[in-house]
């Protein structure tokens, strides 16, 4: 795992959008797993730059995201769809056909998750996988307790989950409970994971998952096993850690 440590939230968004942009360059067409939150934001606010001024062009990019709350329709402003398309698609060159996010309104809750496994094996698996990372060590709506192997699938949120998402949403109760996400085993199926993290709030979670023992308690712990992961963390994040922290030429 190569650990890079940024200075702030922005640096960490600048450098993560390098490393897909680079992958973007050379490869021209990919597939991007995305993820949603505080976290990416300056990412995608790195890669719209790229787009508009350095003519950084995603016509054959293919997008996944990670999950989306059931119950909220693509246009609700607290979905998913709806912070991908304002905070990035709405500001690239991406096909629409090329991109997916969860459907939170599925007419079958079992095939939905079955169809976008599918649709990431057709497209030719994930080449990036950005992931961020819950305080309670949540991937995507992977919360504690999951299986470390699972696919996309409908699950429901934890109270501790629920209590951040309520920051959103004004109240804990406006929060859906049920969710669709890809599962531990589809992340692990990508073939680069990017991990971000930012906040001293996040260095307990970011010890556990890098150091502590691979466990279905702590779902981000999956990174340990997987071939290639870069981890961009700020200081802040990072203070905990006792592993080397590397510098990442190109980046
Ligand atoms: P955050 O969320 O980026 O808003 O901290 C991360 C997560 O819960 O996965």
């Amino acid at each position: 795992m190569l650990i890079n440590v940024a200075p702030d939230i922005e640096t960490m968004g600048i450098r993560a959008a390098r490393v897909i942009a680079n992958e973007i360059r050379n490869k021209g067409r990919i597939v991007l797993g995305l993820a949603t939150g505080r976290t990416p934001l300056p990412m995608y606010k790195e890669l719209i730059r790229l787009h508009k001024e350095e003519g950084l062009s995603f016509s054959h990019v293919t997008t996944f995201n990670l999950d989306e709350y059931i119950g909220l329709a693509a246009d609700d402003p607290h979905s998913y769809h709806h912070y991908m398309f304002s905070n990035f698609f709405n500001h690239i060159n991406i096909p629409r056909k090329n991109i997916h996010v969860p459907d939170g309104m599925p007419a079958d809750k079992e095939a939905v998750g079955i169809e976008y496994e599918e649709a990431i094996v057709k497209a030719g698996r994930i080449d990036i996988q950005v992931l961020g990372i819950g305080r309670n060590g949540h991937v995507g709506f992977n919360e504690p307790g999951s299986s470390l192997g699972s696919l996309t699938r409908t699950k429901y949120l934890s109270e501790a989950t629920r209590r951040e998402a309520a920051k959103e949403f004004g109240s804990p109760e406006k929060v859906p409970k049920e969710v669709i996400t890809m599962g531990c085993g589809s992340i692990l199926n990508s073939r680069h994971i990017i991990i971000l993290a930012s906040g001293v709030e996040k260095a307990d979670v970011i010890k556990a998952a890098f150091e502590g023992p691979i466990t279905t308690m702590c779902p981000a712990s999956i990174i340990q096993l997987h071939r290639n992961v870069t981890a961009i963390i700020t200081a802040d994040a990072a203070a905990q850690l006792t592993l080397p922290v590397e510098d990442i030429m190109g980046i």
